[in-house]
């Protein structure tokens, strides 16, 4: 079969990088962290493997400014505590065969996981599975600079950039969501007073890296929540990331709000927020990213072939098969076999591909897929496990 579409052409962005194809794996937590904030020698296989496969972007999910709002005891963190000949290390491996190996910044807020943290959300809320304090003033003064720091903090390591985390529901994407920001200060209101902490974060570490950094923001196309961040909302961000200095918007949508949809749990398929990144093209001459629901290469194919954008970012289908690129550019038939569920418990299916990237990390997975429920309980136990070093090893963190 001939190749039709453009994924294989190289993309160059603002910041003068060019990308050698349209293919990015999207963050994901992969869990794989020591338990102390720094990688293992799974995720250099992992990374590596990646890297191997062909791919332009590989970003690392929710990498912690600090210690205290991780999204779960398996992050890295990095700031100037961290060991950095370990991330460099990390970045050596991930970053082979001209890969882009990049960090995604992450503080998870009121979604921090509870047992290593006090969740902190733009407003305290007290709900069914969902309990937060406030953010202070003074440490959300502070957040861009963390950002900042941890964002030049990668680049000494040798990571290619950075991605911004404020999609799904963690804190920038709880201040640009009105059911989580009730703030009725400078933060909250408007949408322009709710994107001012992104905003704030980009430019800090725009300033901390300089020009020629890729930094990327991962962007909720919408939350899917009644009342929540909505498309309209969602194009006025794009509108001002459009005049700051982003290289790349990475669409995507949903969140972790207990009983909410989220992407990584869904079933569709084909791209989940292709309508909107349509309309995000109208708004915004920026390089597009579109994450979610990718399956067969003729669907990336079609939406980079659309023009609506101009990478394809895929997630479940890179832990069923890390090669993928390289086999869709070699024209071998090599579309993943995905696994069906039915009745997985909210976050299950996440949970399973969690498990299978730990196989992936030490080269035992095997084409007869695992049991969901097994999955679940692993990934339940070894958090449980990982807690206690956690809590000890950052006793004395203020973070
Ligand atoms: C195991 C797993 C972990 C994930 N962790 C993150 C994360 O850390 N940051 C993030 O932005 N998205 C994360 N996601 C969501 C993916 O990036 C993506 O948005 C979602 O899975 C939909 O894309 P897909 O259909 O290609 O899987 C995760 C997904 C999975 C399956």
């Amino acid at each position: 079969m001939q190749y039709r579409g453009t994924l294989f052409e190289p993309l160059q962005l603002p910041c003068g990088l060019v990308l050698k194809n349209r293919i990015a794996k999207s963050a994901m937590s992969d869990s794989l962290g020591d338990g102390t904030g720094h990688p293992t020698a799974e995720q250099f296989r992992l990374y590596q493997r990646w890297a191997a496969g062909g791919l332009a972007v590989s970003i690392i999910g929710e990498v912690q400014l600090t210690s205290g709002y991780a999204e779960n005891p398996g992050n890295l963190v990095l700031n100037e505590a961290s060991d950095l000949d370990r991330f460099r290390e990390l970045a050596r491996h991930g970053g082979e065969n001209g890969t882009a190996l990049w960090l995604q910044l992450g503080h998870a807020g009121a979604l921090a996981y509870a047992p290593t943290s006090n969740p902190k959300g733009p407003s305290a809320l007290d709900l069914p599975g969902l309990r937060c304090a406030e953010i202070r003033l003074d440490e959300l003064h502070q957040l861009p600079s963390e950002f900042a720091r941890t964002a030049r903090l990668a680049q000494q390591a040798g990571f290619g950039g950075v991605q911004i985390h404020a999609a799904h529901g963690f804190l920038l994407s709880q201040f640009l969501s009105p059911l989580f920001n009730r703030r009725s200060d400078e933060y909250g209101g408007t949408i322009a007073n709710r994107m001012r902490p992104l905003l704030q974060a980009i430019e800090a570490t725009r300033t901390a890296v300089g020009a020629d950094f890729p930094i990327a923001v991962k962007l909720n196309s919408s939350d899917q929540l009644e009342g929540g961040f909505d498309a309209e909302d969602a194009l006025s961000v794009v509108a001002a990331l459009d005049r700051s200095s982003v290289d790349l918007i990475d669409i995507s949508g949903g969140t972790y709000f207990p009983g909410a949809k989220s992407a990584s749990d869904g079933a569709g398929h084909g791209p989940y927020f292709l309508a909107f990144a349509k309309r995000a093209r109208a708004v915004t001459t920026k390089p597009l990213m579109l994450t979610g629901g990718f399956k067969t290469r003729a669907q990336a194919e079609d939406a980079v072939a659309s023009g609506a954008v101009d990478i394809v970012g895929l997630a479940r289908a890179f832990v069923l098969e890390p090669s993928l690129p390289g086999l869709w550019k070699a024209d071998r038939k090599a579309e993943p076999l995905f696994p069906r569920f039915s009745d997985a418990p909210e976050g299950g299916i996440t949970a399973w591909y969690t498990m299978r990237l730990t196989e992936l990390g030490a080269d035992r997975e095997t084409p007869v897929f695992g049991d969901l429920g097994q999955a679940i309980q692993d990934y339940a136990a070894r958090d449980k496990s990982r807690t206690g070093v956690w809590l000890r090893h950052f006793a004395n963190d203020a973070g």
